[in-house]
C-alpha cells in the first residue's frame, strides 16, 4: 500500500501530569530543546488545560495540542473548555474520545462525534482514538483470529458521522486498544497493521480510497523507546500517541531518534 502520509506524527498525552506549572514547564523545555534539530517528525505535547498557554510561549519545535475539548464554542457550561478558547490559546491539536474519558467522563460516539464537528469548526486537528476493550480478537501468541472488533467500525462511523470530505485532511486516527493502555502490555506490529488496513477500508467504505490512504494512522498503548520503531517499521503506523512515556525525556526523545533511524 502507498502510503500518502509521509511526516509521522508523534503526540506526548502527559494525562493529568504533572501537578506543578513548574514541572511541567520543565518536561516541556527539555522536550523541546531534546527535539531542536528534529524536523521530518511532527512533535505535539498534550499537557493538561491550565499549563497551555504559558507553554505555549516556551516552544516553537514542537505544537501544542489539547486532551479534549467541549463541543460548544461558548455559553453556558460551567466548568467546560472550547475549541475556540484553545484554538485562541495556541494550540493546533487536540485529542478527541480517549478511552479514559470513555471510562471516567461517559464519552460516547454520539459526544464524540460533536466534539469532532466543534474542534473542526475552530480550525484544530483532531485526534481520534479507537480501540476495543477486550483481547477477545486475539489468539494465545497475540495475533488476530480474526477480522478486527466491529467496535472499532462502530466508533469510526460514529464519530464521523455527518463529516464531509475536506474534514478528513484534518484527522488523524490512533488506534489505542484500552487493554493496552498503561499495562505494559502493548499490541504487536502485525496487530497494528491489521487495524491500519481495518481502518482504511472502513474510510474507503465512508468516503473513497484517497481519502482513506490520507488519513495518518498512530497507534498507542505501552509504548516506549524499545518498541516505539517496531510499530511504525513493521506495523506501518504513521505515528505514535505516547502516554506515560512521554513524561520521561530521555524515553521520549529517544522513541523519536530509534524512528528517525529507520
Ligand atoms: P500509555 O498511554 O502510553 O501510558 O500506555 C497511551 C495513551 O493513553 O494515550
Amino acid at each position: 500500500m502507498e502510503d500518502a502520509v509521509n511526516k509521522k506524527l508523534i503526540v506526548a498525552n502527559w494525562k493529568t501530569n504533572p501537578t506543578t506549572l513548574r514541572e511541567a514547564r520543565i518536561l516541556s523545555g527539555s522536550i523541546e530543546a531534546g527535539v531542536k534539530s528534529i524536523k521530518d517528525v511532527e512533535i505535539v505535547i498534550c499537557p493538561p488545560f491550565p499549563y497551555l498557554s504559558n507553554i505555549k510561549r516556551q516552544i516553537s519545535n514542537v505544537k501544542l495540542g489539547a486532551q479534549n475539548c467541549f463541543w460548544e464554542q461558548s455559553g453556558a457550561y460551567t466548568g467546560e473548555v472550547s475549541p475556540a478558547m484553545l484554538k485562541d490559546l495556541g494550540c493546533d491539536y487536540v485529542i478527541i474520545g480517549h478511552s479514559e474519558r470513555k471510562k471516567h467522563f461517559g464519552e460516547t460516539n454520539e459526544i464524540i462525534n460533536k466534539k469532532l464537528k466543534a474542534a473542526f469548526k475552530a480550525g484544530l486537528s483532531a485526534i481520534l482514538c479507537i480501540g476495543e476493550d477486550r483481547r477477545d480478537s486475539f489468539d494465545r501468541r497475540g495475533h488476530w483470529t480474526k477480522e478486527p472488533d466491529p467496535e472499532i467500525k462502530d466508533q469510526i462511523s460514529g464519530a464521523l458521522a455527518g463529516l464531509r470530505k475536506p474534514r478528513l485532511s484534518k484527522i488523524s486516527i490512533a488506534y489505542e486498544p484500552v487493554w493496552a493502555i498503561g499495562t505494559g502490555n502493548p499490541a504487536t506490529p502485525d496487530d497494528v497493521f491489521s487495524v491500519k488496513l481495518f481502518v482504511r477500508k472502513i474510510l474507503s467504505e465512508l468516503y473513497d480510497r484517497k481519502i482513506a490512504d490520507s488519513v495518518r494512522v498512530l497507534y498507542g498503548g505501552s509504548t516506549d523507546k524499545k518498541n516505539a520503531a517496531s510499530f511504525i517499521k513493521d506495523g506501518r503506523a504513521d505515528g505514535l500517541l505516547v502516554g506515560g512515556a512521554s513524561l520521561d525525556v530521555e524515553e521520549f526523545t529517544e522513541m523519536i531518534t530509534n524512528i528517525l533511524r529507520l
